[in-house]
């Protein structure tokens, strides 16, 4: 009988996706339930072969079950731009030899609540899935023990937008499901991950430490960080690292701040942005536990074992 916290990852790898989902497999206090998959930095065919690709890379035997391919309402661009157009760099990685399961994200997540009630869920990706499940099952938010999101922008300073963050922007009616479904909720937002950069010199030489992990992930993130080197100078940013080290260390949070959030899925110009109550003048439940810092050495912890 394991005392591990039993984990669920939903993702859409996605190489920040694949650094924290290394994290993962590499806690020692963690037991990953498996790996639900969502559209969202590229097409679902390559997000699916992507997570297969990186638990064989790390010889986790976790299973990947292939989600939505689009978001419920209406369609959205991609973020090839960003992480390649497979995904994981355009390298060519020769394909994974397992398979995806046949069963679906959003039951999988249904009949993974039954299994493990109380379970840790992440998600790192736009929320199409669990917006799915939570319309199939809307009991399912009493069998999670704890939700962490990583997505939005808490003052309104997007990634994908001007004001909208990608995860979010991506699937805003499923997020709109989900924050209204989830009593609490942990939320890291791209403003934090901005504040948490990593020097480029130090990632490479983590990612130097000369193991497959770290070799693999050296390859895939190559592009993405020279692009980001390009766009945005000396610190790159792994936004789901930081969202899983919270996820698996809540100790290293510097603190929370509990506020009332809404997403917007009408408007012209803040479709998938985030409303946050920061007076709390609307009198809507503070749902949304917001990350207000992480300790830097906690992450890089986390970072570094994720390659070990
Ligand atoms: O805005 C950053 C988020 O969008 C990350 O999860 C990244 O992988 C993309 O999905
Ligand atoms: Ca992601």
């Amino acid at each position: 009988m394991t005392d591990r916290i039993p984990l669920l990852i939903d993702t859409d790898p996605g190489v920040d996706d694949a650094w924290a989902l290394l994290m993962a497999f590499a806690s020692p206090h963690h037991e990953v339930l498996g790996l639900t998959i969502s559209a969202g930095n590229v097409g679902l065919a390559h997000t699916v072969r992507n997570a297969l690709k990186l638990c064989e890379i790390a010889k986790a035997d976790v299973p990947v079950f292939p989600g939505c391919a689009v978001p419920l309402v209406f369609p959205a661009d991609d973020a090839a731009y960003v992480h390649g157009r497979d995904g994981f760099g355009d390298t060519g990685y020769l394909a994974p030899a397992r398979r995806a399961e046949a069963e679906h994200a959003a039951l999988a997540m249904i009949r993974l609540s039954h299994a493990h009630p109380g379970l840790l869920l992440v998600c790192l990706g736009p929320l199409t899935n669990l917006a799915l499940a939570l319309r199939l099952d809307p009991t399912l938010p009493s069998r999670v023990g704890r939700l962490l999101v990583m997505g939005g922008a808490v003052t309104g300073q997007g990634n994908t937008s001007a004001s909208a963050e990608f995860n979010l922007g991506f699937d805003p009616e499923a997020a709109h499901i989900v924050f209204e479904a989830f009593e609490s909720f942990d939320l890291v937002d791209w403003e934090l991950v901005l504040r948490h950069g990593l020097p480029h010199a130090e990632v490479e030489a983590w990612l130097a430490a000369g193991t497959p992990k770290a070799a693999f992930y050296r390859a895939i993130s190559r592009r993405t960080r020279e692009w980001s080197e390009d766009r945005r100078g000396s610190l790159w940013h792994c936004a789901d690292g930081l969202a899983m080290a919270a996820a698996l260390e809540p100790e290293a949070a510097t603190g929370w701040q509990h506020r009332a959030i809404e997403v917007e899925t009408g408007g012209r110009f803040a479709r998938g942005a985030t409303i946050v109550d920061w007076t709390g003048r609307t009198g809507r439940p503070a749902k949304a536990r917001i990350l207000a810092g992480l300790d830097p050495a906690r992450l890089h912890h986390w970072l570094r074992l994720a390659l070990a």
